[in-house]
């Protein structure tokens, strides 16, 4: 019988990429999105449903659930992809902003897994992918909010793992470095601030100039799908992040920021 997957946020870059890698693996897949009639050609074929999914609303994260369901019989996997980033300086981010933030990066994320877990323990085990960042564990100038999200996703997945392991349920960060999706164009609000003009200007254009190199989502596809499908108990994946940590971890702090402020910020201390 094929395996069952739920992805969060497979409208577009890496959840529709990750849907059409597990339908290409011969798995069932509930390609959530927020705007279903906008899902392509390869979502219209048997072994996929689009049920809708805001993940800020509960009733919708509850009734994709069920749909798959009755539609698969079962989830074997969650994939937990829904995201965007709030950019900015923080001095001009607004209450409205950073709740919906969090709202989108950590309790939807939240709802979601409490709301399948029942199933999943029901079944006798399951994997829940938590997709964060490089920005879970590394951070980068007025990039704050988001990182605030994607770092509670690092620390809520971690525990996590060791409290559902006695289920049968196996936990998985992933942890991408920059990929090509609309995630720089559509997918970031920008908070904004007088002071910072300068500064929001040098990481916007830093953004502008690397979105064009960088990797397009299919190698996230899979090693999410590596992920899905390891017994391990490995935790973390960090595709096209490795160098990052690795860069993070050897250099002295300094240097590192030295770095970071060059790349981005175009200066060096
Ligand atoms: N691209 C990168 O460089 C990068 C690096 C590290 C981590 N990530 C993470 O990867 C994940 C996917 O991002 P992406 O790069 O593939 O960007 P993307 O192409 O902008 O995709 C983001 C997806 O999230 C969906 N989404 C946003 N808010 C939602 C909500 N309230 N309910 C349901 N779906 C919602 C979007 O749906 P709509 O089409 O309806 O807006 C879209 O399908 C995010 O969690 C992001 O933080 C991305």
């Amino acid at each position: 019988m094929s395996k069952t997957v739920l992805i969060t946020g497979a409208s577009s870059g890496i959840g529709e990429a990750t849907a059409k890698y597990f339908l290409q693996k011969g798995w069932n897949v509930a390609a959530t999105m927020r705007s279903p009639h906008k899902a392509g050609d390869w979502a219209k074929v048997k072994g996929v449903i689009c049920p809708f999914l805001d993940v800020t609303d509960p009733e919708t994260i509850t009734s994709a659930i069920h749909k798959t369901l009755e539609h698969f019989g079962r989830i074997d996997v969650l994939v937990n992809n829904a995201g965007y980033a709030l950019m900015g300086p923080l001095e001009g981010v607004t209450p409205e902003q950073l709740e919906h933030q969090f709202q989108t990066n950590v309790f939807g994320l939240i709802t979601t897994i409490q709301t399948i877990l029942p199933v999943l323990r029901r079944q006798g085990g399951g994997t829940i992918i938590n997709v964060a960042s490089i920005g879970g564990r590394l951070a980068f100038p007025l990039t704050s909010s988001y990182h605030a999200t994607k770092w509670a996703v690092e620390g809520l997945s971690e525990s996590l793992s060791y409290e559902l392991r006695r289920f049968g349920i196996h936990v998985k960060i992933i942890e991408p470095g920059g990929i090509k999706t609309n995630f720089i164009h559509h997918g970031t609000v920008w908070a904004t601030h007088a002071e910072y003009t300068q500064m929001i200007n040098q990481v916007k254009d830093f953004m502008q100039k690397i979105n064009d190199s960088l990797p397009e989502a299919e190698g996230v596809a899979k090693t999410i799908y590596r992920a899905a499908n390891d017994v391990s108990g490995r935790l973390r994946y960090s595709p096209y992040g490795e160098l990052f940590f690795l860069l993070h971890a050897i250099l002295p702090e300094k240097l590192w920021q030295s770095l970071v402020e060059k790349m981005m910020l175009g200066k060096s201390k």
